[in-house]
């Protein structure tokens, strides 16, 4: 994309999983880009690897007031995502997304940036209407343990859409589904990683409930392309788009997918779903598709196949499960 040569692009939240897949992007694509991060999920490890003249990383808390570089076009991507580190400290992801996210929208305008703000699916909560269109409005208990994540995004959303409708801010926003790819860390409980590293370990996959919710992973480089997309073209200023990946599986399909490519007849056990835990998940990407030119094109096989080359030879045995402990 040329689009991105010689810009000037600050990512905050850059040496997370999704960040640093975008910054490798940026690079590629000719563009100089500052991250600033707390390191409190990231790791400065994998961007050091990109070993770039044109890339700078900072040690910084968007949450509190900072000096930060100039840029063209700023992406906000810090917070954190799993729901172990966003509930690890809830007071903490409350001020990340709202005072981190005003302080990097005033920094931007001050800059005559635009703003890319990387929200949620979790901003329609238990959806109501399938699949969820951007003009939903959600179902999400405001008091629940996820809503430090879930409100606080939204009510970022909201200043975001206050700050477009208010002045002549250039803010667009992101709402990503899930998001699975190389980089992300087995620990942090999210489903694809956790299945991998169980499947590998010849352990049993851990399901929540009795697998039957579903949820529309997204490849992270068609979710990273999605963003890309999102901020260099003039039809996304003040709009809000879904980014995500429009195939809808079971999470108990997953598991099978993933014991089929890492596994040796691993069984699937059932455990006790998180409170507020979602029942279905499914993008709808029409408005992404007709004005950003842009649709997901890995499919979930392909993405989980990349996740380990090795690993997945002369793996094909068929799935056993137990439905003892299925709740
Ligand atoms: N991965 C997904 O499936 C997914 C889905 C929907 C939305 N998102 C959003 O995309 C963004 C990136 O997600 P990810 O999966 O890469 O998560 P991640 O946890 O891997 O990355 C988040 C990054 O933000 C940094 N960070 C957190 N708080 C910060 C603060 N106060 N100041 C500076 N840096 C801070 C972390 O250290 C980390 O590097 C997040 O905003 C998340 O809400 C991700």
């Amino acid at each position: 994309m040329t689009f991105w040569r010689n810009k000037t692009v600050l990512v905050a939240g850059g040496a997370g999983f999704i960040g640093c897949h975008l910054v490798q992007e940026l690079l590629r694509a000719g563009g100089k880009v500052h991250v600033v991060d707390n390191f409190s999920t990231g790791r400065a490890g994998p961007l050091k690897a990109l070993g770039q003249d044109n890339l700078t990383v900072e040690q910084l808390d968007i949450s509190r007031p900072a000096i930060l570089p100039q840029a063209d076009i700023v992406f906000n991507l810090a917070s954190p995502a799993s729901p172990i580190h966003y509930q690890s400290d809830p007071i903490q992801t409350w001020k990340t997304n709202i005072l981190g996210t005003l302080q990097l929208f005033e920094h931007a305008h001050a800059c005559n940036a635009t703003l890319v703000q990387a929200s949620t699916s979790e901003v329609y909560g238990d959806p109501l209407s399938h699949p969820q269109k951007e003009t939903d409005w959600g179902h999400v208990n405001p008091v629940g343990p996820r809503a430090c994540y879930d409100e606080s995004k939204r009510a970022a959303e909201t200043l975001l859409m206050d700050a477009a409708r208010t002045s002549d801010a250039d803010v667009r926003i992101a709402r990503i589904f899930n998001t699975y790819g190389p980089g992300m860390t087995t620990s942090d409980g999210r489903a694809i990683p956790k299945f991998v590293a169980q499947a590998k370990a010849g352990d049993a996959l851990t399901v929540h409930g009795d697998g039957t919710q579903t949820r529309s992973f997204c490849y992270v480089s068609d979710t990273v392309d999605g963003l890309l997309h999102l901020g260099s073209l003039p039809v996304a200023k003040g709009e809000i788009f879904n980014i995500g990946n429009p195939v809808e599986n079971t999470i108990l399909d997953i598991a099978r997918h993933v014991i089929a490519i890492f596994g040796d007849g691993n069984d699937i056990v059932f455990e006790d779903r998180p409170v507020d835990d979602l029942q279905r998940r499914r993008p709808d990407i029409k408005k992404a598709e007709t004005l950003l030119q842009w649709t997901p094109k890995v499919t979930l096989k392909e993405g989980l196949m990349t996740l380990s080359e090795s690993q997945r030879q002369g793996k094909t045995k068929a799935t056993r499960t137990h439905t003892s402990n299925a709740k």
